[in-house]
């Protein structure tokens, strides 16, 4: 068997951390595992299966003896440091938004479209947390049925916003109850006790970055140019996972018992769909897991025809750092 060496590049945020764990928790094939984050948290150690590595302040030639690298240091750091890897031999898996829509970057959901990794020229995108879960919902149904449109509401937790966040909120959460002062950072409004339909930035039209996201990312995973999704997309006082209300018009009829066997069948997705007996996907419950949740199926009353689901999935997990190492896996098991 082949063994890798593995860089994390952006090790200490919240995506960086679940990284590593996921590796060995995967028992993904780590020869040398390094981990890379910015000067401030240089010598902050992990435990790796037993050992404890310390992180290393990411430099220009960082990437000499690596074969493949997790980024989620942020866009700046992706933009610089991604090109001076590949010029190294490494094969770059990039978690953020800057290389998605370059045509010569695959941009990979393994259960959707694996087939796009062998494509690759030393960068492979990790799409966007809110277009990951939704996309692998949809596949299945797109397969059988054809999918013209989709409108989509978004639930997302604060963890899709990275570390300060979850603190922001944790803090934020306390100072209401104790009548405290309430310190404002991440967002701009407070999101303890509040629903802000605000991710990313607004373009001339009024939608956010995230929602446009959302459109261009489905189309380039399904290799779908014609698909129309209409996205509205909410962060809520949430800590992980994110849960989306995602409406479809289908190209054919589909029965909502059928739509919840093929969404059964695929892999990825856990279809939890009792509704008289409250059992439904919820963001607590999904905390931690790797599937994609989706329940709430029934008939959509405007679209005609048409599907109605709820979808939930760990956003770290799923979202970023389980998808990002499902496409290494797929690197492994190609070579
Ligand atoms: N959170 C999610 O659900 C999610 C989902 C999909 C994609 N992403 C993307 O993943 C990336 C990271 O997100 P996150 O949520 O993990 O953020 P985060 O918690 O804020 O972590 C940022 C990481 O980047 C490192 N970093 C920042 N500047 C750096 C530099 N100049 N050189 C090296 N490392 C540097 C930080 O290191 P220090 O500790 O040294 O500051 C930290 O390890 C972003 O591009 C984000 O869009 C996030």
């Amino acid at each position: 068997m082949k063994y890798y060496n593995v860089a994390v590049v952006g090790a200490t945020g919240a995506v960086g951390e679940e990284m590593t764990q996921i590796l060995e928790q995967r028992d993904f094939p780590v020869r040398k595992l390094s981990l890379y984050a910015s000067h401030r948290s240089a010598g902050k150690e992990y435990l790796f299966k037993g050992k404890t590595i310390r992180v290393e302040e990411l430099k220009d030639n960082s990437f000499q003896g690596i074969d493949i690298a997790l980024f989620s240091g942020g866009d700046d750091v992706s933009k610089h440091f991604a090109p001076l890897a590949v010029q190294a031999g490494t094969v770059v898996i990039d978690n953020g938004k800057y290389y998605r829509m370059d045509p010569n970057v695959p941009l990979v959901v393994p259960e959707v479209n694996p087939e796009d990794v062998s494509k690759h020229q030393g960068i492979i995108a990790n799409p966007n947390c809110s277009t990951i879960q939704m996309v692998v919902a949809l596949k299945p149904i797109y397969d059988a049925v054809g999918i013209n449109k989709v409108i989509c509401s978004t639930y997302q937790s604060v963890s899709g916003t990275g570390k300060e966040a979850i603190n922001e909120l944790r803090e934020q959460t306390e100072a209401v109850v104790l009548n405290k002062d309430i310190k404002i950072n991440a967002y701009p409004y407070q999101i303890a006790f509040n629903v802000l339909p605000h991710i990313g930035s607004f373009d001339k039209d009024g939608y956010t970055s995230e929602e446009i996201k959302m459109l261009n990312e489905t189309r380039k995973i399904l290799h779908a140019n014609k698909i129309m999704v209409s996205a509205t997309t909410v962060r809520v006082p949430v800590y992980r996972a994110h849960a989306e209300d995602v409406h479809i018009e289908t190209q054919k009829e589909i029965s909502p018992d059928k739509a919840r066997e093929i969404l059964s069948n695929f892999p990825g997705i856990k279809v939890i769909d009792e509704p008289e007996q409250c059992r439904y996907p919820l963001s607590l419950d999904a905390e931690g897991k790797d599937e994609v949740f989706v329940g709430r199926i029934r008939k959509d009353l405007v679209f005609n025809p048409g599907l109605v689901m709820w979808v939930v999935a760990d956003n770290l997990r799923k979202g970023a750092a389980l998808n990002a190492l499902q496409i290494a896996e797929l690197l492994v098991d190609t070579e």
